[in-house]
């Protein structure tokens, strides 16, 4: 037998459709295999895409076809053969396989083709990353990562970064992670935003790009205990000079993942309607107008939210009469005497799926309920919780920007609005479907003052912010920024039910492996 080629140059699946006719070689990992008399179907996989490698003994001897009929689940392997195009195959691409190699056998590979639960799919995460759907998710952070930089260094911003480890709390003292720091206490950063002001009082306008930490001891499908945030900082602007720019990044970030993304989206079946949407301009509103729409008290385009919810609720109870019925139809034709195998296992399949299709139903019963409760009985003058967000985003089919919170309710840092001053000039972007805030930001005090009494007030240490009060003494300008959480972001543009898929390696409440 042949010995696996390292050395020749080889080519990725994602360049294949530029190598029709032409002898290859290709290397990768089993993806999926099928056999026939004669005959190997193995699906190749690369990390650039999947490719449907056919051996037979028309372009590969006997051994070779043995050795494909052999491979299992993940076995690393090298192969040489013929890129043909076939319009009725993945990416419309066959290779005909003349030689096969195996490089690492890969034995009882732990993920089956089965269903499996989430957190044994967790606990596999360093192989579940191989899997179709999470390569899709990656390459959507991927293609959303380049798109964000792309972004803003058209846009004249200097990336620069800021410290991990840090002696103050930007974020309310709740959630830092404390550690020690040469006998002294640190804590890792919350947020890279006093930092920002600073480097952006040096350069006009920066961006930092990095992991933050919150230590929140609470297991829900938004919160990360590490995540990776996108700070932008710019002198000389206002809330609502910032809001465009927040409107102008995320439209350009979807747009790209729109156009050089769609086989990612088509596998991960995300419809795309909602993206689209976002692409034309986004809501905006004060605080108390979203608190007037969650109570229903204004409409949205002719919608009252909590009629509408209603309307749903009552929707979700006769879809559910309808799928009990399916299922006890099917299950009675099954148990009929002289139903084929082959019927049998046909309702099964659609069984099972009506099954997942009652259990979203199901769960839309439980909150909908709460969503309405939580709406009616909203107190004006608190932040905003999951469900509220939910209420009021399920009305629109794109992004919405809430602005001028409450002071109370928001960080130290955020200006006044100079007419009122029961609010502060923070902005909190909100998603559709459910998702609710991606990104949160807003225009920064500059009186020197107002500063010290808000730091006062949230009893932080004023030592440790010295350094960020000399930005107020030393050609304070107005200014303003934002951040955006990028696995809020993924979490929303994939759809995923759970923050915890849109990152490789998760931490979180509960989890710190693998
Ligand atoms: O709203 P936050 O707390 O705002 C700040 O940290 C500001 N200093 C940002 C700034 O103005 N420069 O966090 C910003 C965003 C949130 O909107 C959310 O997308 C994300 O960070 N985020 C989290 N993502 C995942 N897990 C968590 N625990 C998160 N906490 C915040
Ligand atoms: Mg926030």
């Amino acid at each position: 037998m042949s010995k696996p080629d390292f050395s020749s140059p080889s080519v990725v699946i994602q360049d294949l459709k530029n190598h029709i006719g032409q002898s290859i070689i290709l290397r990768g990992w089993v993806a999926n295999k099928r056999e026939g008399k004669g005959i190997a179907f193995v699906i190749v996989r690369d990390g650039t895409g999947f490719c449907q490698c056919v051996v037979t003994p028309e372009t590969a001897n006997d051994d070779y076809l043995a050795v494909a009929q052999g491979l299992t689940l993940e076995t690393s392997v090298v192969l040489h053969g013929v890129v043909k195009a076939d319009e009725k195959q993945l990416g419309g691409i066959e290779i005909q396989v003349s030689q096969l190699d195996v490089v690492g056998i890969s034995e009882n590979y732990p993920i089956a083709k089965k269903e499996h639960g989430i957190e044994f799919l967790m606990d596999q995460r360093h192989l579940w990353l191989r899997s179709t759907r999470q390569w899709a998710i990656m390459r959507i952070r991927n293609t959303i990562i380049f798109a964000i930089h792309e972004y803003f260094q058209s846009q004249g911003f200097v990336q620069m970064d800021a410290p991990i480890f840090t002696g103050n709390a930007c974020e309310g003292t709740s959630t830092l992670f404390e550690t020690d720091f040469y006998g002294e206490a640190a804590y890792l950063s919350q947020s890279g935003q006093l930092y920002g002001e600073a480097m952006a009082m040096a350069m006009g306008k920066i961006y930092t790009f990095g992991p933050t930490f919150r230590a929140e001891k609470s297991k829900t499908r938004r919160h990360l205990s590490e995540f990776w945030m996108i700070e932008p900082e710019m002198a000389f602007y206002d809330i609502f000079q910032n809001m465009d720019c927040i409107e102008g990044f995320l439209q350009f970030v979807i747009g790209k993942v729109l156009a050089q993304c769609s086989a990612e989206l088509e596998t991960i079946g995300r419809d795309t309607s909602v993206l689209k949407s976002s692409l034309g301009s986004f809501p905006r509103m004060t605080y108390d107008q979203a608190v007037r729409i969650i109570k229903g008290e204004e409409e949205v385009n002719g919608v009252n939210s909590i009629k509408s919810l209603e309307d749903e609720l009552g929707a979700c109870e006769a879809k559910l009469q309808e799928i009990d019925a399916e299922i006890a139809d099917r299950e009675a034709k099954m148990a009929t005497p002289g139903t084929k195998k082959g019927e049998i296992i046909f309702h099964q399949t659609k069984i099972t799926q009506l099954k997942q299709e009652k259990t979203d139903i199901e769960e839309d019963l439980r909150n909908i309920p709460q969503w309405i409760a939580s709406a009616k009985n909203f107190e004006y003058g608190n932040d905003f919780g999951g469900s509220d967000e939910t209420v009021l985003t399920r009305l629109f089919d794109r992004p919405v920007m809430v602005y001028d919170w409450p002071h109370e309710v928001k960080a130290f840092y955020l200006k006044r609005n100079p007419s009122d001053d029961r609010f502060a000039r923070g902005v909190d972007v909100l998603a559709p479907e459910g998702y609710g805030e991606i990104v949160g930001g807003g225009e920064r005090e500059t009186d020197l003052a107002s500063l010290t009494a808000k730091i006062e007030e949230h009893q932080l240490p004023m030592e440790s912010f010295e350094w960020y009060l000399d930005l107020r003494k030393y050609g304070s300008v107005p200014h303003a920024g934002f951040g955006l959480g990028l696995e809020r972001l993924v979490t929303w543009v994939c759809k995923l039910k759970h923050v915890r898929e849109s990152i490789p390696f998760p931490r979180m409440y509960g989890r710190l492996t693998p």
